[in-house]
């Protein structure tokens, strides 16, 4: 288990404050803030905390927790085979079995860069999506790693369980399950990552780019919408599957929209975008 270490806070700014150091293995992180946090400070849209520190030498972190970890493993791996490459992740610096801690990477956000230069890098992204999807050895990966996180099963759906009485998700939902199982041996295990935004890609003074947002990497059936969801989408050609994939595609699609619609509080939209007559 995990606790927070100390909470130095003065009486004036206890309501507001988070703890303000934190420790994964033997690693202390201290000066902590919070990154993300749409609902909660410190914790991510999939629930999970996520904040930025330093150790005790000073170096700037950032530190996450996983779903699995067998998610840490999977991060650790690729993490590894990419290492040489000039698109990949921040070095791991510490882990126990929830928590990564990975190096800050000093650099410009790709969404700070113009649009004409823009395309550039998006090349490289667009490469790194077809490598981790399509690679033999990254196949090989995703096999082992079945049970680190499922981008639709342990993210997607989860967002929509709260909802699941209300009569437009409950019928998407079964609609899904029932899809999910006539793919199970028609669409490959793959690696996917489903959080390739502007705001996540660190390009760094060598040219390397880094990918700091890692915390809904995984395996499974996932990667189908990785670049629907990423900022090249409109580069890249949209996928033409036939049947029963492309059922599953549109419904896992549908996942997503409600999900967001819901996050919002538009209900409205949310039974729009559920509504199974609309592609
Ligand atoms: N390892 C890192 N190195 C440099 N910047 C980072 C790193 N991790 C996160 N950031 C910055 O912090 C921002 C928010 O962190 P992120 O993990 O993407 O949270 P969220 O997307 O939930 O807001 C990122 O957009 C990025 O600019
Ligand atoms: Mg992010």
């Amino acid at each position: 288990m995990h606790f927070f270490k100390s909470l130095n806070l003065s009486t004036k700014d206890r309501k507001n404050e988070i703890p303000s150091s934190f420790r994964v293995g033997e690693v202390v992180i201290n000066n902590l803030n919070p990154l993300g946090g749409m609902f909660k400070k410190g914790v991510t849209k999939a629930g999970r905390i996520s904040l930025s520190g330093n150790l005790n030498d000073g170096t700037k972190v950032k530190v996450y927790e996983s779903f699995s970890s067998s998610q840490i493993n999977l991060r650790k791996i690729l993490g590894d085979k990419l290492e040489k490459e000039d698109t990949l992740f921040p070095p791991i610096l510490a882990s126990d079995e929830n928590f990564i801690v990975e190096k800050w990477i000093s650099g410009k956000r790709l969404s700070e860069i113009k649009p004409n230069i823009l395309d550039k890098y998006s090349e490289r992204l667009i490469n790194f999506i077809k490598e981790i999807h399509y690679d033999s050895s990254f196949n090989e990966i995703a096999k082992a790693h079945r049970d680190s996180f499922c981008y639709l099963s342990d993210y997607l759906m989860m967002r929509l369980k709260p909802w699941q009485k209300w009569f437009p998700v409950e019928n998407l939902i079964n609609e899904w399950i029932k899809s999910d199982s006539e793919t199970e041996k028609i669409i490959q295990t793959r690696i996917s990552h489903p959080d390739l935004s502007l705001s996540n890609i660190i390009l760094c003074p060598n040219e390397n780019i880094y990918i700091v947002d890692n915390e809904l990497i995984g395996a499974g059936k996932g990667w189908l919408l990785d670049e629907r969801n990423s900022f090249f989408r409109d580069k890249v050609l949209s996928p033409k599957y036939e049947d029963p994939i492309k059922n599953f595609y549109n419904l896992s699609w549908k996942l997503r929209l409600v999900g967001s619609a819901l996050d919002e509080g538009d209900f409205y939209r949310a039974k729009r975008m559920a509504d199974l007559k609309r592609i």
